[in-house]
């Protein structure tokens, strides 16, 4: 079992990865290390933070040794292929994340290696920080049933997994991007296969208008830095203020997966205001990878 993306999951199995996370947020320092003995390999082709660090700490809280892996610093760097790469860190470790430009790349880790492969973050999807996301609202409002999401600004990789959980949730959620930046048609179909109907829309207003839960990201993901300046131009309005705010339920949060770019897509009034969910939900990142490798790591080898 792999977790590619976030739709390899099940509603039952999401849900059964919160409860978990829950009880490992409750048992921190006092849970076992059902891990022990284990090794992660971590790759990034890109920089991190929270995921890099929430994975590494998560793994030595449950006894595994995590094994931090500059994509340039392996021989992958130097056209050693994926597949390769993959079967022989099979024989050495009991999981592997990935965080890859290409979505591609990580599926091909998942198709060659032999022990469970979790995205870290492709350009495709971020599904282990939507698992986070849906911590950090269940903690906030109690339930998931019935709540209203909107996301406003970039169609992104962390909008796409949004997307999806809330299919496989049965959560509404109404995205507001400008034209171009809007999530992809085949992101909106499986959706929509899954039982989903998520909306998309070009106003923030009409998204967050009582909306329960704004989520935004920054405006130039990873890999788009080249069009940085056309992007700061187009998504000047997508921004989580206060008066976008004022829009949404009085009971509303905000979510943001961090990095944050203070200014543009989130004003430090929201960051640092009250209806501000940001710091759980980056520190919730430890909790529900956390979950996940105790679930797929504690199986042992898929042969
Ligand atoms: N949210 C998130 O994935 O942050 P990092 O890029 O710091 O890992
Ligand atoms: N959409 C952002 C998320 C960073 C955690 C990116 O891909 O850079």
């Amino acid at each position: 079992m792999n977790l590619i993306s976030i739709s390899d999951l099940s509603r039952e199995e999401i849900l059964r990865l919160l409860d978990s996370a829950d009880a490992f947020r409750a048992r921190r320092g006092g849970h076992g290390a059902p891990l022990q003995g284990k090794s992660l390999a971590m790759i990034f082709e890109k920089p991190s933070t929270r995921t890099r660090v929430s994975l590494e700490v998560a793994a030595s809280e449950l006894g595994a040794h995590p094994l931090y892996l500059s994509a340039g610093e392996l021989q992958l760097g130097r056209g050693e292929t994926i597949a390769d790469t993959a079967r022989v860190l099979s024989r050495y470790v009991a999981g592997i994340t990935a965080r890859v430009y290409s979505h591609s790349t990580v599926e091909q880790l998942a198709a060659h290696a032999s022990v469970p492969v979790i995205n870290a973050l492709s350009d495709w999807e971020h599904p282990l920080q939507i698992l986070a996301d849906l911590q950090t609202i269940r903690q906030r409002f109690s339930r998931l049933e019935g709540l209203k999401l909107a996301w406003i600004g970039d169609g992104n990789n962390v909008c796409h997994s949004l997307i999806l959980a809330a299919a496989i949730l049965g959560l509404e959620i109404v995205v507001a991007s400008p034209p171009g930046y809007q999530p992809k048609p085949e992101v909106l179909e499986q959706a929509r296969q899954l039982g989903g109907r998520p909306a998309v829309v070009v106003e923030p207003a009409e998204a967050a208008r009582d909306a329960d839960v704004l989520v935004t990201d920054t405006w130039v993901s990873m890999g788009d830095e080249g069009e940085e300046a056309e992007r700061l131009r187009v998504f000047g309005r997508y921004q989580i203020n206060s008066d976008l705010m004022s829009l949404a339920s009085p009971c509303s949060i905000a979510l943001h997966c961090l990095p944050a770019h203070r200014g543009q897509e989130i004003t430090d009034e929201i960051m640092d205001g009250p209806q501000s969910a940001v710091f759980d939900e980056a520190e919730n990142r430890l909790h529900t990878s956390k979950a996940v490798m105790a679930w797929l790591m504690g199986q042992g080898r898929e042969d």
